[in-house]
């Protein structure tokens, strides 16, 4: 692949214009490194990857594998042939790195020296913490405290990138010292994104690397689709169903919404969430603010309220109020299905995977195979179904353990 896909294009100039009524993409040169910005305010089709950029990439290993997961098929006892995308395969532990990469890479190419980052359940902070050292880059992260205690390996993941990593709510800064004296000791990644807005304001040598949500995200995780795309091509298949989770929507988006980009009929499309936060299935398309504190331009987008603290859960990077506006403008025009699932459901889908795959998934990716299990007992006629595999669950297991499925 040389180059990206912009999600950008499938939506009308006005309907755009509208979801970003009130966010100057332009006013936020201070976050993110001009290239960035360009490709988030650019409508045209494809965007450019730098060739160097593009061997890096190869090198942490995209492509990643198809594979067909015929074992998983035999005990559902379905007639649908059903394959694996298989981000879990790559070092950092997700799909994350397809996006990070890309950030840094421009940042540093742009002068920029340290990033700082917010993190749910350390994907992507692991992220960010490769691909700044990759770059010459320093990287501090602001990890949800409730991730911070619980996923102490992926903590130390991090750490052996180089970063340093700081539990959120923190006593650091201003807005965390805040929430901590109310008590809000759990954390969200709404409140660490505000604790990094705080740290990298007026900081001209600073840097984010956005983990989701933003459409320039969706652009640099179009990998995904697109590769699936070529991979499906070749092996003379052509998808019905597409499933994948929602955090902030960067995997899902990039992995769904190439498909959209047809003359013909796309396939069905499910978005999978937890009903411990169903932000497509249960919010309100409406503008909302992408931080806990409100302070952030809002942006058109399913959201369940930005000072919405969920509950702790097993899949940490679910945990997020709302979900990405394109995906969420394609939920709207009901070009994709939402589905809320049962924490219990997920565990025992990510459990059946292993069982017959051997395949360890992330939490999150969990709620997209119970999502597959829901969605073939409900369809007689058998198809092609691809699920999105986010990321790998090995640093997840105490997680998984804590969570009462039998
Ligand atoms: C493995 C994995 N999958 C999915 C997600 C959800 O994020 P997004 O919706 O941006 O893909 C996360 C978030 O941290 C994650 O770590």
């Amino acid at each position: 692949m040389t180059t990206w896909f912009n999600p950008r294009s499938l939506v009308p100039r006005t309907d755009l214009d509208d979801i970003y009524r009130y966010e100057s993409i332009s006013g936020q040169g201070g976050l993110f490194p001009q290239t960035v910005l360009e490709h988030w305010a650019s409508v045209a089709p494809t965007l450019p990857i730098p060739p160097d950029l593009h061997e890096m990439l190869l090198g942490v290993g995209r492509p990643t594998p198809l594979t067909r997961a015929r074992r998983l098929e035999q005990r559902l006892g379905t007639g649908w042939q059903i394959y694996l995308k298989r981000e879990d395969t790559l070092p950092n532990g997700s799909f994350k790195i397809t996006s990070a990469l890309p950030q840094a890479y421009f940042g540093a190419a742009e002068g920029r020296e340290r990033v700082v980052v917010e993190t749910g359940a350390g994907q992507t902070g692991a992220a960010a913490a490769m691909a700044s050292r990759m770059v010459g880059l320093s990287c501090e992260i602001y990890m949800v405290r409730a991730s911070y205690e619980r996923k102490l390996l992926r903590r130390r993941l991090m750490e052996f990138y180089g970063a340093t990593v700081h539990a959120s709510p923190s006593p650091g800064t201003v807005v965390g010292r805040r929430y901590l004296e109310q008590g809000q000791v759990d954390g969200s990644i709404a409140i660490a994104t505000s604790e990094v807005m705080e740290l990298l304001d007026g900081d001209p040598t600073g840097m984010n690397i956005a983990g989701s949500l933003l459409d320039f995200t969706l652009a640099y995780t179009s990998l995904l689709g697109l590769e699936l795309r070529t991979q499906l091509h070749t092996a003379g298949l052509s998808p019905d169903l597409l499933i994948g989770c929602v955090g902030g929507g960067s995997s899902f988006g990039g992995f769904a919404l190439p498909f959209l980009d047809t003359d013909g009929v796309p396939p069905e499309i499910i978005a999978t969430e937890s009903t411990a936060i169903p932000t497509l299935s249960g919010g309100r398309y409406d503008f909302d603010h992408p931080d806990g504190e409100g302070e952030a331009p809002p942006l058109k987008m399913y959201s369940v309220g930005h000072r919405f603290v969920p509950s702790a859960m097993h899949a940490t990077g679910l945990r997020y109020h709302a979900a990405s506006p394109l995906v969420s403008y394609f939920v709207h025009h009901k070009a994709i299905q939402a589905v809320a699932l049962d924490e219990r459901d997920a565990v025992r889908a990510a459990r059946l995977l292993a069982e017959t795959e051997g395949i360890v998934i992330a939490p999150e990716s969990s709620y997209s195979v119970a999502g597959l299990v829901e969605a073939l007992a409900a369809r007689e006629r058998p198809g092609v179904a691809v699920v999105l595999v986010s990321g790998s669950g090995h640093l997840d297991l105490d997680a998984y353990a804590s969570v009462d499925a039998p």
